[in-house]
């Protein structure tokens, strides 16, 4: 990972712009779980640890607009950007990485640049569709599916199908795992909010609800509660919930057994992303899959 942080320092460097450097230090390292994904698949070599330190810019780029958005103030175990220098620099900052990325891209490859920078559009509408989403009490789970497939497996899938590219496999293929992996990705994380703790997953739990935001775990809840039960929930909407509230949502989750039907989802993703890539007999690919599902932040 080290080449990948070399190159990510460089990028931001070439820009000489001291506060760039100073906020993205703050922005601390994260899993990079796209960089892993992606060599593993291509193999190592100087333009692929190119490729990944701009997917990483790319996604770091998401997650300082995304705290934003979700009005997060802890990020990677540390103060967000935006609680610590404010939003109108998270939000250029985010602008500065994404747009560095795409110049950076532009020198490489045109096929490699459209497919990254079309997944970039997917998930910016992802996070547009989310936000809409949250405006209401949303019970409907294929927008909440179409809604995640955007905002997060579209970059997983794309860094799949990149790494496929560079090692000449077929890249529908791996494009078919990386998107069935960045689903299950999507709802490991949406569970984790619901079920971690923050000093071990290093962001806000309990926030989605909060914000809006109706993941896979609440949806099956709502289906399984009865009228009166149903009301309560929706009355805790968007609110910011005392002690007793959280408890009365975790109770019912555990009543209704609604995490082991998320598990059963899962499951059914990963089971998806395994058989698109079976035949390769790649026993890491297997275990990023076991790894994810079984992460704890
Ligand atoms: C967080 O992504 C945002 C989602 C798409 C769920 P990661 O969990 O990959 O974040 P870092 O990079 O490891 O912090
Ligand atoms: C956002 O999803 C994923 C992105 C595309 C940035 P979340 O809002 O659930 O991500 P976290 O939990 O803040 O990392
Ligand atoms: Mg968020
Ligand atoms: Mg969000
Ligand atoms: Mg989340």
């Amino acid at each position: 990972m080290q080449e990948i942080d070399f190159y990510m320092h460089k990028f931001l460097s070439e820009l000489s712009y001291e506060p760039i450097i100073t906020m993205s230090q703050e922005l601390k390292s994260g899993k990079k779980l796209r960089s892993k994904l992606l060599l593993k698949i291509a193999g190592k070599s100087q333009i692929s640890y190119k490729i990944c330190a701009i997917i990483e810019l790319i996604h770091s780029a998401s997650l300082l607009h995304d705290d934003v958005i979700d009005e997060a103030n802890l990020r990677r175990g540390v103060k967000s950007i935006n609680a610590r220098f404010g939003a109108k620099n998270a939000i250029m900052l985010g602008d500065i990485l994404y747009s560095k990325a795409f110049y950076e891209l532009s020198t490489i490859d045109t096929n490699l640049a459209k497919i990254i920078s079309d997944a970039v559009v997917k998930l910016s509408i992802g996070e547009l569709m989310d936000v809409n989403l949250s405006q209401n009490f949303n019970i409907d789970k294929n927008k909440y599916l179409q809604m995640i497939y955007n905002k997060t497996a579209v970059l997983i899938e794309a860094s799949a199908r990149c790494g496929a590219i560079l090692a000449n496999l077929d890249e529908y293929d791996f494009a078919q795992y990386g998107k069935n992996l960045g689903l299950a990705f999507q709802i490991v994380d949406d569970m984790l909010d619901i079920q971690s703790d923050e000093k071990i997953l290093g962001k806000p739990t309990m926030s989605d609800f909060k914000e809006g935001k109706t993941t896979l775990a609440y949806i099956y809840l709502y289906e399984k509660l009865n009228q009166n039960e149903k009301e309560i929930l929706q009355s805790f909407f968007k609110k910011n919930l005392h002690q007793d509230e959280i408890l009365w949502i975790k109770n019912k989750m555990q009543e209704y057994a609604v995490l082991d039907l998320v598990n059963l989802e899962l499951k059914k993703y990963a089971h998806n992303a395994l058989q698109s890539i079976e035949k390769y007999k790649i026993k890491d690919l297997e275990e990023i899959i076991t790894n994810m599902i079984e992460r704890e932040f």
